[in-house]
């Protein structure tokens, strides 16, 4: 297993940057993710060092505080409307920023998925879809409904994103927290592949 294609660090050294970045729970998650994504890559016959990849970086910047995050929105220009929500859009949407300019990761399907992986998009790539379920469904998740959100992950990636979008919803309806619009845009993608 080599990510050195990707970055000037290995594995090794990547994960003491990670271990030295977040705390010991995301650490163990991180790691959960990068295994789960290697299982469904191999299960759809996509590329396993990207998807390994992807998520151990795809909470690399789920620890920096808000003014990281404010700061980067005015420096780059980038839309104000951002600053209304807080790090559970920022960290993956504007974490790539911080895998570039600290970890010199450049590839963009990687970097996609990673952008994507909290709130999709239409038309995600099999890398974004693999990155969004493997976080959803790794070994430590045990949330009801998560065993359902495993067979469909294995069933087709777009009926586990399906299922893992309305479920998000839901959950985010019912505790009254706003959706970010591009969660919406998911659900509308690909709600025709839930189960009825
Ligand atoms: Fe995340
Ligand atoms: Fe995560």
């Amino acid at each position: 297993m080599t990510y050195e294609t990707y970055l000037s660090l290995g594995r090794a050294d990547l994960l003491e940057r990670l271990q030295e970045t977040l705390s010991p729970h995301r650490f163990q998650h991180v790691l959960n993710v990068e295994q789960a994504a290697i299982q469904l890559a191999q299960a759809y016959g996509q590329d396993p060092i990207k998807a390994g990849l992807a998520g151990l970086l795809h909470d690399y910047a789920k620890e920096k505080p808000d003014a990281y995050f404010q700061t980067l929105i005015a420096e780059r220009g980038l839309d104000p409307d951002l600053l209304q929500w807080g790090n559970n859009i920022w960290h993956g949407y504007l974490g790539i920023y911080a895998i570039q300019d600290e970890l010199g990761l450049e590839d963009e399907e990687i970097l996609e998925a990673i952008r994507v992986h909290t709130i999709g998009k239409a038309n995600m790539s099999p890398l974004d879809m693999i990155l969004y379920l493997a976080d959803y469904i790794e070994a430590d998740r045990n949330f009801p409904g998560v065993e359902e959100a495993r067979r469909l992950a294995y069933s087709s990636l777009e009926e586990g994103v399906a299922y893992e979008t309305a479920e998000t919803l839901a959950f985010l309806a019912k505790k009254g927290i706003p959706i970010y619009p591009q969660t919406l845009e998911t659900y509308n993608a690909y709600r025709h592949f839930l189960e009825r």
